[in-house]
């Protein structure tokens, strides 16, 4: 049986650090906190240390603490913190430390927040360690589809995009075992989901099939997850052009689909989902955004040891 307790003082670094109940226990717990809280993190204080740009991540965990009574500093870009100085980033977790109880890192480098809570002892979340890891997202993308689909066992999900390098697919794709899920990864060669995620897949026995047409992937898709292709992980601007617009899906691409599909995107979107879906019941992808704070809320409270009150 899980239990709060088993939460508390945890580094957040890979979906894997995390079983299956755990994770069950926290989207319920999410349930309850998007219902109401009180403010269990009054007087403490969370740092947010951001070296990649982000909008949904930081501002999703600064309102979670705000509203739960708690109180954020830190950073929004590298080039405003003493990095730019040539500072390195096992000083500056370990200064930041003795400024707060938590730490939230995005940082470009791929097991940088590995590295970080190597350093600290306070709990270290990974907000997105390059093309790596994304585990937080993970947590509020399962959270939408139990709310969206009403259910997380036995989905036909389908994976649209750049596989190659979204951490958000990284994270989720290998979550989704846990779940008996059937997977399909739609994208170009070039942007295929690396090898040993493949490995991985195979590994835990999840069936997964891989094709280039989004139209032929949709008919049975219970959940499509559409994502960006990442232009700041391309070493090489030609090469991002040429599979910048590689799928869009619009009303035409939609009448391939079932009528209950829930459509989740990361967000930020550019072109891979025309703005006339957005109106449409499929759509779920600024539910899923909003959802994040309720994840991010229970997922505080429960690794500084607060949400006793709120989940009795
Ligand atoms: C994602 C990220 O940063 O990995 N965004 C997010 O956190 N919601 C996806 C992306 O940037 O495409």
């Amino acid at each position: 049986m899980v239990a709060a307790s088993d939460f508390v003082g945890r580094d957040v670094i890979t979906v894997g650090d995390f079983q299956r109940d755990e994770i069950l226990f926290l989207l319920d717990a999410a349930d309850r906190f998007e219902k109401g809280h009180g403010t269990p993190l009054a007087g403490r204080v969370i740092a947010t240390l951001f070296f990649e740009p982000s909008t949904r991540t930081r501002l999703s965990f600064e309102a979670a603490i705000g509203r739960l009574g708690g109180h954020a500093i830190g950073f929004a870009e590298g080039g405003v913190s003493s990095q730019s100085k040539g500072e390195s980033l096992s000083d500056t977790v370990r200064v930041v430390e003795g400024y707060s109880d938590l730490l939230l890192i995005r940082h470009p480098r791929e097991g940088a927040a590995r590295l970080a809570a190597e350093y600290v002892d306070c709990p270290v979340v990974n907000c997105g360690d390059g093309a790596h890891q994304h585990p937080t997202q993970t947590f509020l993308d399962l959270y939408t589809i139990r709310r969206e689909v009403g259910r997380l066992d036995n989905l036909e999900v389908v994976f649209a995009g750049d596989l190659r390098y979204g951490r958000a697919v990284h994270s989720l794709v290998t979550v989704l075992a846990l779940f008996d899920a059937r997977i399909t990864l739609v994208s170009p060669g070039f942007l295929r989901l690396p090898e040993e995620q493949l490995e991985a897949l195979e590994s835990l026995g999840v069936s997964y099939r891989e094709t280039e047409s989004l139209e032929e992937a949709l008919p049975d898709a219970d959940v499509l997850y559409m994502t960006r292709v990442q232009r700041e992980r391309f070493t090489d601007p030609l090469e991002y052009e040429r599979f910048k617009d590689a799928y869009r899906l619009d009303l035409e691409t939609l009448t391939h689909a079932r009528e209950d599909l829930a459509i989740l995107h990361p967000l930020p979107r550019v072109t891979e989902i025309a703005p006339e879906v957005d109106n449409k019941p499929h759509a779920a992808y600024f539910r899923q955004a909003h959802y994040g704070v309720a994840v991010r809320k229970a997922l505080l409270a429960l690794l500084l040891g607060c949400a006793d009150e709120v989940l009795k």
